[in-house]
């Protein structure tokens, strides 16, 4: 995710157990782009020593074929393509969710980049650009290429993080393709994903805000299906995550505003929702020092009480970097 999966955020996952597989923050791909130094450090890093797949967003084919020579030679498992980012600047220049107006753009991209790519070579998407009825002719796209793996964000561009998820869009995919196709949106605890996997058939899930919020779940994931007791986080644990966040994305050379920046970029994805009438959230949005940001969380996070992982909200676009 932009802006959240760095490397300092990827250490945290690692420490909770972490997913199988990290994927990147995309990569921009133009005629003058240059992989951005900070999500090279990333895979360079690779804190949990897992297999790491490179995102890249971009329309141009020869950067696009360009830019996955390069990173090739970099300690990747593989590539993958993102068809899915929503954000307009990204859409208006045919990229991302932008692209899936355009499935011939599609094919000569996939074609190429299959061409290209020795390793691992994945996509993610959405299910179409206005309506999850574009979905079967993408389909169709996708699986005349021969890529190893595809992501289905179970809803449309135009869809953003709104309320609804089309797993049964998913579970069309995941019969459809030959490739394992894993599950996305709104997995966000073991009772979530367990009914994502089954209704969809999915080789396996891909978690994004979920994990912001529930930094256990890979691990609590893996417990259930091995038949163990998974953790049951309190607040209190809550608590003593924000501050791991906080001690490892927040460099001691950062400003005071930037480092109350960044954890609310963070807190946006795990406070809403959590107390009754979203008072934590609405105490933490104008808090302007560390001090004030923490005293908050103290006084809401202080009882052991069991964690519910409610609904996701639907996420703001407002200020969001994608
Ligand atoms: C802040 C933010 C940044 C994101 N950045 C990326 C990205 O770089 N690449 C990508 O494939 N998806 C990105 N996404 C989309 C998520 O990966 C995911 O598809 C979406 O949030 C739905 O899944 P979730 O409910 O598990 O979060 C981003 C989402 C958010 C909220």
């Amino acid at each position: 995710m932009q802006d959240i999966t760095d490397a300092p955020f990827w250490r945290v996952m690692t420490r909770y157990g972490g997913p199988d597989v990290y994927y990147t923050e995309y990569f921009r791909v133009h005629q003058d782009s240059r992989p951005e130094r900070h999500i090279l450090a990333a895979i360079e890093e690779n804190p949990a020593r897992r297999p790491v797949i490179a995102q890249m967003i971009g329309q141009d084919i020869p950067s696009l074929v360009r830019t996955a020579e390069w990173l090739q030679k970099r300690a990747i498992a593989g590539i993958d393509l993102n068809l899915g980012c929503p954000a307009p600047i990204v859409c208006r220049k045919e990229a991302g969710g932008g692209l899936l107006r355009n499935l011939p753009k599609i094919d000569a991209i996939l074609r190429e980049l299959r061409g290209a790519v020795h390793l691992q070579f994945t996509v993610k998407t959405r299910l179409g650009y206005d309506r999850p009825e574009e979905f079967p002719a993408l389909l169709d796209v996708f699986c005349a290429h021969a890529i190893d793996a595809l992501t289905v964000h179970g809803r449309t561009v135009r869809e953003m993080y709104g309320p609804v998820v089309h797993y049964d869009a998913i579970a069309k995919a995941a019969a459809t393709m030959p490739c394992p196709v894993f599950a996305n949106g709104n997995v966000r605890d073991v009772d979530s994903a367990r009914r994502i996997t089954e209704i969809t058939g999915a080789a396996g899930l891909m978690i994004g805000r979920g994990a912001i919020r529930n930094p256990w779940i890979f691990q609590q994931i893996r417990d259930a299906a091995e038949g163990r007791e998974p953790f049951a986080p309190t607040r209190v644990d809550l608590r003593a995550y924000i501050e791991v966040l906080h001690r490892e994305t927040c460099a001691s050379a950062m400003r005071e505003e930037g480092q109350v920046g960044k954890m609310k970029k963070y807190l946006g994805h795990i406070a809403p929702g959590l107390g009754g009438e979203d008072t934590f959230w609405r105490e933490l949005r104008p808090a302007l020092t560390l001090r004030e940001l923490f005293a908050i969380c103290d006084r809401h996070l202080a009882e052991p009480l069991p964690l519910d992982m409610p609904v996701l909200p639907e996420t703001q676009m407002v200020g969001m970097m994608m």
